[in-house]
C-alpha cells in the first residue's frame, strides 16, 4: 500500500519518479507559462494569479484528453465548481482563464498528470468511467515589502475532490508558504491553534518539482502566507495543482461513507 493510501498524504520529488530526455526544457517552458498568468479576478487583492483547465483521464490506458473550453469574447475559459467544500466560495461557479496551449501540449505536464493519476485509488464503481482532472496553475506574487499573498482557503481545509497533488514550479525571493498536513477534525483551524502532535507533517517546497499529494477524506492541508524576501524585485511561489474525481457518482452518500475505507479500493 502506498503512503498516500495508508496515511492520506505523501511527499515526493517528481525528478525521482519521472525521467526522460528533454524534461528540463519542458520544465523551463512550464515555468515561462507562469510569467503570463492573469490576476485571479475573484481575489485580485490576494496577489494571486492563475489559469485552469479540465481533462479526462482514461482508466487502464491513462490517456489524457483536454475537455473543450468555454469561449467568451474570444477568450478561452474553463468553468470551475467546488461544491460546498471551500467556504469562501460556497456552492458558486467560478470561471478561470484557460491554460495556454503550449502548456496543454507540454509533455512534462502530461507525464505528471499520468503519474499522479496512477497514485490514485478508487472504488470499482468509479473506475467504469473516465476520471476528471482539474489542472490549476497558481502563482502567489509579492511585489513590495509588506505585501502578503494568501492561499484559498487560508486554514487547514479539505478541497472536496478526493485527491489533490501539488507540484512546485518556482519559488524565489519569498518567505513563508509553509505546508502543513493534519487530521480532518481540525478543518477550519490554523495550524498554530491545534496541538502539535496533531500536525502530521510540516514542510516547505523549495526546489522545482518537489511535490505532495493528499487523499482528501483522511487529512486536512494548509499553505501559509507568502511575503517578499530580502532581494530586490518581486517574490514568487508558483505551483501546479492537480485534482482528480470520478465523472459519475452512483450514490453520493453511500460513496462518501465508503471512501474512508481505503483497503477495498483499487488502482486503475
Ligand atoms: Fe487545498
Amino acid at each position: 500500500m502506498s503512503q498516500l493510501k495508508e496515511a492520506g498524504f505523501e511527499y515526493y520529488h517528481i525528478k525521482e519518479r519521472i525521467q526522460y530526455a528533454g524534461m528540463e526544457k519542458d520544465l523551463v517552458q512550464l515555468q515561462e507559462a507562469f510569467d503570463y498568468l492573469p490576476s485571479d479576478e475573484y481575489a485580485p487583492h490576494l496577489h494571486r494569479f492563475r489559469r485552469y483547465a479540465r481533462a479526462l483521464v482514461m482508466p487502464g490506458t491513462h490517456d489524457v484528453k483536454w475537455l473543450p473550453e468555454t469561449r467568451i469574447d474570444g477568450q478561452a475559459y474553463y468553468e470551475y465548481f467546488q461544491g460546498s467544500f471551500n467556504p469562501e466560495y460556497m456552492g458558486e461557479y467560478r470561471r478561470f482563464p484557460s491554460l495556454d496551449k503550449r502548456s496543454m501540449n507540454n509533455k512534462l505536464l502530461e507525464e505528471i498528470i499520468k503519474f499522479d493519476f496512477k497514485e490514485t485509488f478508487w472504488m470499482r464503481e468509479d473506475a467504469l468511467m473516465p476520471f476528471h482532472a482539474g489542472v490549476h496553475f497558481v502563482k502567489l506574487q509579492v511585489e513590495k515589502e509588506g505585501d502578503v499573498a494568501v492561499s484559498s482557503p487560508n486554514t487547514l481545509h479539505q478541497d472536496g475532490e478526493p485527491f489533490t497533488f501539488a507540484h512546485l514550479i518556482r519559488r524565489k525571493n519569498i518567505s513563508g508558504a509553509v505546508n502543513a498536513i493534519s487530521i480532518p477534525k481540525h478543518r477550519g483551524k490554523m495550524p498554530e491553534d491545534i496541538p502539535e502532535e496533531d500536525i502530521t507533517s510540516s514542510f516547505y517546497l523549495t526546489e522545482p518539482l518537489e511535490s505532495y499529494s493528499v487523499y482528501d477524506p483522511l487529512v486536512t492541508h494548509f499553505v501559509g502566507d507568502v511575503k517578499k524576501g530580502p532581494e530586490a524585485g518581486p517574490g514568487e511561489r508558483s505551483a501546479i495543482l492537480i485534482d482528480f474525481q470520478p465523472t459519475v457518482i452512483a450514490d453520493p452518500d453511500q460513496i462518501r461513507s465508503m471512501r474512508g475505507q481505503t483497503e477495498s479500493m483499487i488502482y486503475v
